[in-house]
């Protein structure tokens, strides 16, 4: 496995392999890699003749210096991993590269960033479609691979490569949960032993929605409230959102009639996460 940290010589690789007529499945990660990534990889690793992963912090899509700062960095422990996932190249440039003196284009989008982490995270989904953009250009991947638990992300790029004909083609794999339903991320590596177990709420409360969804509860106010004190009860939380929203557009529903989804972000202490649920 090679690791390339230069744009040009990432580019002539994937020259080659395109002069191979090759397929290339793409994982972007941000690092701090857990087994929702590795099973991403997996997928690419088997979809795909070669398969390249990115491990690139993106500081456009922070619009919280703390979190940046402190966001959890491994990248020797990330290589390992991706190289035991039998990857052919990792890409790790650094930010001189992506974003050198002088770089001024982004690309920004409309309507789908109203609400949600977009409504309450100004600018975070614009750096998402900058960079996503940028490493699709330099890695032109037949296909590339995300996580459903960002699920508004994987809304926004869906239709970043629509609206952009960027022919790609967008796999949203499901979320990757522990075993006590806890969704695997990068940040829960910041939780203290008590903040994790108040963490479960997240869950917890979605699996609600979900039953209460199944025994016939149309009305997403109900189904918020109940959300919302199974959250409050636990402690250390700090709702930033509870919405039931359309599964495409994002915007909220008053009534769940078609595909909805059920998507939560909290404060647990100091870190953010993140969850949802389909219901149909
Ligand atoms: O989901 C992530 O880890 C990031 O938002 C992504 C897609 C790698 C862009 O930086």
């Amino acid at each position: 496995m090679d690791v390339i940290t230069n744009v040009s010589e990432m580019q002539a690789r994937v020259l080659s392999i395109k002069d191979r007529k090759e397929s290339i499945g793409f994982v972007p990660t941000m690092g701090a890699l857990h087994e929702g990534h590795v099973s991403l990889v997996r997928s690419a690793r088997n979809e795909n003749d070669e398969l390249i992963v990115s491990i690139y912090l993106n500081p456009t899509q922070f619009d919280n210096k703390d979190d940046f700062d402190n966001y959890p960095h491994q990248l020797d422990k990330d290589i390992e991993i991706v190289e035991r996932e039998d990857a052919d190249v990792v890409f790790a440039p650094g930010t001189e590269e992506m974003y050198p003196e002088g770089f001024c284009t982004y690309v920004t989008q409309g309507k789908l960033i109203d609400s949600l982490c977009g409504r309450l995270r100004p600018g975070h989904f614009n750096g998402v479609t900058t960079i996503v953009t940028k490493l699709f250009n330099i890695i032109r991947p037949d296909r590339a691979y995300f996580g459903q638990k960002d699920y508004q992300q994987s809304i926004v790029i869906e239709k970043l490569v629509a609206d952009l004909n960027m022919g790609v083609d967008v796999k949203v794999l499901p979320t990757v949960r522990g075993e006590d339903g806890l969704a695997l991320s990068s940040r829960n590596k910041r939780l203290n032993p008590e903040e994790r177990h108040s963490a479960l709420c997240i869950y917890g409360s979605l699996l609600k929605a979900k039953s209460m969804f199944a025994s016939n509860v149309k009305d997403s106010k109900e189904i918020i409230e109940e959300m919302t004190s199974i959250i409050k009860k636990a402690k250390h939380t700090r709702i930033d959102y509870i919405s039931i929203v359309n599964a495409n557009t994002l915007e909220d529903v008053s009534s769940i009639n078609g595909k909805a989804v059920a998507a939560v972000a909290v404060w647990i202490g100091n870190t953010r996460l993140i969850d949802n649920l389909i219901l149909e």
